[in-house]
C-alpha cells in the first residue's frame, strides 16, 4: 500500500489507461485516499480534539492525507463561521478550497467524514461540486432532515446566545436565513409551508422544492458508502432521527423513516437507490451528542477509509465500449 501524494496524482492519467490494457494485476497495489473533515458548531480546525482526530485517522489508515476544512484562517474565525454565514457560501468557498488543494485535486477520490452539522455541508459539497470526488461519506450525528428545535448555549457564550436570540425571533427572515447558520437547516414539520419558501440551505439540498436538481441525486448516488451515525442518547441535537434522515411528529412522538417518506420512495436524492444497493448504512452509537470515542472513531476509519484498489476508482468515463 502507498499513500496518495503529489506524485501518484500526476502519475493518474497514465495509470488510470493503463488499467485497461492486458497487464498483470498486482495484489499490493493500493490508494491510500486522502480525508476531509468538516466540523461541527462551535468547533475549529485548530481544536485538540480535532487534531487527535486527524491523527488518529492516519494511525488506523497509515498515509492518511487529512484536510480540516476551514472558513478562516484563524481558529477563532473558523468557529465564528459555524454560527454566522451563508451556507450557499460557505459550502461555494468548501468547493474552491478542495479543488485548489495541490493533493486533494489531483488525487482520484478523498473520503469524508463530517460532525454535527458538518456532515449535512458535506452532503451539499457532494451534491452541487464533488471535485475531487467523494468515495465514502461518514456522518456523525448530522441533522440531515434538520433541527427542530434550536440548541441551549453554554452561560456566556456571546456568540451563542447572540445567534440563538436571532433564530428564535426571526427564522424564516432573509437576514436570519443568510446569516445564522442553523436556521439554514432548521425544519419544524409545523412549519412546513414557511420552511420550502425560506429554507437557505436545507429544502434545496434535500430536493424537497417542486423543481428537482437531478445533478444532486446524480452525485449522491455515485457514492461507493454513505454511513449515517446516530447517538442513542441525543438530546442536543433534536429530533436526533434526523441522523438517519427521519421525520418525527411532533404531535405524538412517532417517528416517520426514511423508507416512508417521499424523499426516499420517489427517490428525490439517489438514497432509495444507494439503499438498493447496500450503499446506505444506518448505524447507531451510545451516548449524548458528539461524545464520540476513540474506539468508535477507529472502528469507522477502518471500515470505511481504508486503503482501496487502485482499479476502483478509475471513473466509468474511461471505459471504451467495444463496437459490436
Ligand atoms: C443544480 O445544482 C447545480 C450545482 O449547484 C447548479 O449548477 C445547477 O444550476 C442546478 N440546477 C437546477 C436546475 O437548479
Ligand atoms: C446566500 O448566498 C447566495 C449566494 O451568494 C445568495 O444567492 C442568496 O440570496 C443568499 N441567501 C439569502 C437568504 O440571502
Ligand atoms: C402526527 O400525529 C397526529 C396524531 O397521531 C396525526 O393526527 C397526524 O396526522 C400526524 N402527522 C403526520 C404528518 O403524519
Amino acid at each position: 500500500m502507498r499513500p496518495f501524494s503529489i506524485l501518484a496524482g500526476l502519475a493518474l492519467p497514465a495509470l488510470s489507461i493503463a488499467t485497461h490494457a492486458p497487464s498483470t494485476l498486482d495484489e499490493d497495489s493500493s490508494t491510500q485516499l486522502p480525508l476531509v473533515i468538516w466540523h461541527g458548531l462551535g468547533d475549529d480546525f485548530e481544536r485538540d480534539g480535532l487534531q487527535e482526530i486527524a491523527a488518529l485517522a492516519a494511525k488506523v489508515n497509515p498515509g492518511t492525507y487529512v484536510h480540516l476544512v476551514r472558513l478562516a484562517d484563524t481558529g477563532s474565525g473558523d468557529r465564528q463561521a459555524t454560527f454566522i454565514g451563508n451556507v450557499t457560501e460557505q459550502v461555494a468557498a468548501v468547493c474552491s478550497q478542495l479543488a485548489a488543494d495541490p493533493i486533494l485535486r489531483t488525487a482520484p477520490a478523498v473520503n469524508a467524514l463530517g460532525f454535527s452539522q458538518g456532515g449535512q455541508f458535506l452532503r451539499g459539497y457532494v451534491e452541487r461540486c464533488n471535485v475531487p470526488p467523494v468515495h465514502n461519506l461518514v456522518t456523525f450525528g448530522s441533522q440531515h432532515n434538520g433541527i427542530a428545535e434550536f440548541q441551549d448555549c453554554g452561560v456566556g457564550d456571546w456568540i451563542c446566545n447572540g445567534a440563538e436570540a436571532l433564530l428564535r425571533a426571526g427564522r424564516w427572515t432573509d437576514f436570519v436565513q443568510s446569516h445564522l447558520v442553523p436556521a439554514q437547516y432548521f425544519r419544524d414539520p409545523v412549519e412546513l409551508d414557511a420552511y420550502l419558501e425560506h429554507s437557505n440551505f436545507l429544502a434545496d439540498i434535500n430536493n424537497e422544492r417542486s423543481t428537482k436538481n437531478t445533478s444532486y441525486k446524480r452525485h449522491l448516488a455515485a457514492l461507493n458508502r454513505f454511513a449515517m451515525f446516530m447517538f442513542d442518547e441525543d438530546t442536543v441535537s433534536v429530533p436526533k432521527e434526523s441522523s438517519w434522515f427521519a421525520e418525527v411528529n411532533v404531535t405524538d412522538g412517532s417517528v416517520i423513516p426514511l423508507q416512508q417518506r417521499p424523499l426516499y420512495t420517489e427517490d428525490w436524492l439517489g438514497l432509495k437507490q444507494l439503499d438498493e444497493q447496500g450503499k446506505l448504512d444506518f448505524k447507531t452509537i451510545p451516548g449524548q451528542h458528539m461524545h464520540l470515542s476513540d474506539k468508535v472513531l477507529a472502528d469507522a476509519f477502518k471500515e470505511y477509509f481504508g486503503a482501496i484498489k487502485d482499479s476502483l476508482p478509475s471513473s466509468p468515463g474511461l471505459v471504451v465500449q467495444q463496437a459490436s
